[in-house]
């Protein structure tokens, strides 16, 4: 049987076979967006885990948007307006799935950030959307160019990553946002707001969501993943009902809900006593071996590379100059440290910046030096 046109396009993932490569022992990955396995707040589930055992209606079949009360946490706590749903998914991966099948005819426009998250780049790729690219700055998208593009095609979708961008760890300014917002409204483009690591700021509050300027025109994707677990699978869409009841279709026909039992426990995490400390404790520590990664890149990289302060998430975004990247991330596996090459994060990878996307989240503070002389390495052998 022939596979569907939509999936022959689709290159195989480099970045899967690089993260299974990652995970031979010895390799010190910086590579994927893993978060720290030590950091699951594994004491905080204990008692809800054990509760469990004597809820039998946990585990019946439920309804497809998600487990009641954790629906109302979301609409609580997220400060939802009245007319405005949530739909539980497995992971906010599916979130991304659903809405493009629901929204998503092909040759659709969708506008992204250029370098730009791959799964998303996979799921519209997959729906046959007409992909559009908008170079990216340390402030955000680049503004001039975006209302040209949103001028000149009839786009549907901005998809965005305000908060601790993936790949590049860009947050961007409130004047972003605020401008952003404006261009949606007025040319009536749906920005999805994908968020899964607005609680990693090293310190302080949080900027507002792009989507609280533009309430109307925005979905909003919110994942536990980095904060809690990815394991569990478990994000969030809200936007305004008749898009979640259009969502709420397709996740019937998918799967027909996400698992009941995990967001009883999820809920249970999320309003336990201990969980703020949780997310202090997991801020410090991404805040520590951020600076622990960026001290040792400018002490034994400078000659080679550059890369801009990171204030949140998990990655590091460092530029080479003139560097066949590609070779550079084969190289760097081979000494026993795992990187993931600018490439994969464009549409058309040969107009673009050579680049690494480093992970700091994943390995202990003690490997980093390991994992740093390792990269110096290859790039020296590389010269
Ligand atoms: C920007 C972005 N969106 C969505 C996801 C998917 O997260 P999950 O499905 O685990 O919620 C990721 C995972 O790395 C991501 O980086």
């Amino acid at each position: 049987m022939q596979i569907a046109t939509s999936l022959q396009q689709i290159q195989p993932s480099y970045l899967r076979e690089i993260l299974a490569a990652a995970s031979s022992e010895g390799v010190i990955s910086f590579a994927g967006g893993l978060p720290d396995a030590s950091s699951f707040p594994m004491s905080l589930m204990q008692q809800s885990l054990h509760n469990m055992a004597d809820k039998p209606v946990l585990f019946q079949y439920a309804g497809t948007q998600g487990y009641p009360p954790l629906l109302s946490y979301c609409a609580a706590h997220y400060q939802l307006k009245s007319e405005h749903l949530s739909l539980i998914c497995n992971g906010s991966q599916q979130g991304l799935d659903l809405i493009a099948r629901a929204f998503i005819n092909p040759g659709d426009c969708v506008v992204m950030e250029a370098p730009s998250y791959l799964g998303a780049l996979q799921v519209f790729g997959l729906a046959q959307a007409n992909i559009l690219s908008v170079n990216s700055n340390q402030q955000g998208p680049d503004l001039n160019e975006l209302e040209q593009c949103f001028r000149d095609n009839q786009v549907k979708i901005f998809y965005a990553v305000p908060d601790f961008h993936n790949p590049t760890g860009v947050c961007w300014s409130l004047a972003t946002r605020l401008k952003v917002a404006q261009l949606c409204c007025e040319y009536n483009v749906t920005l999805l707001e994908d968020v899964p690591y607005r609680e990693l700021h090293f310190s302080g509050e949080s900027l507002p969501l792009v989507s609280s300027f533009c309430v109307e025109h925005s979905i909003v994707l919110r994942s536990f993943s980095k904060f809690i677990a990815p394991g569990m699978r478990l994000g969030v869409v809200s936007a305004k009902a008749n898009w979640i009841n259009a969502l709420i279709k397709v996740k019937q026909a998918a799967d027909l809900h996400t698992n009941i039992p995990m967001q009883a426990l999820l809920l249970d995490i999320l309003q336990h006593p201990g969980f703020a400390t949780h997310l202090v404790n997991l801020r410090k520590s991404y805040a520590q071996r951020y600076a622990k990664m960026a001290a040792l890149i400018s002490e034994k990289l400078d000659n080679f590379c550059q890369f801009e302060p990171v204030t949140g998430g998990m990655f590091i975004w460092l530029s080479i100059k003139d560097c066949n990247v590609m070779a550079l991330a084969e190289r760097a596996l081979t000494l026993g440290v795992s990187i993931v090459p600018s490439d994969v994060f464009y549409t058309d990878a040969k107009q673009q910046p050579s680049a690494l996307r480093l992970n700091f989240s994943h390995t202990p503070l003690g490997q980093i030096a390991t994992g740093i002389d390792r990269l110096s390495q290859s790039i020296k052998d590389g010269d």
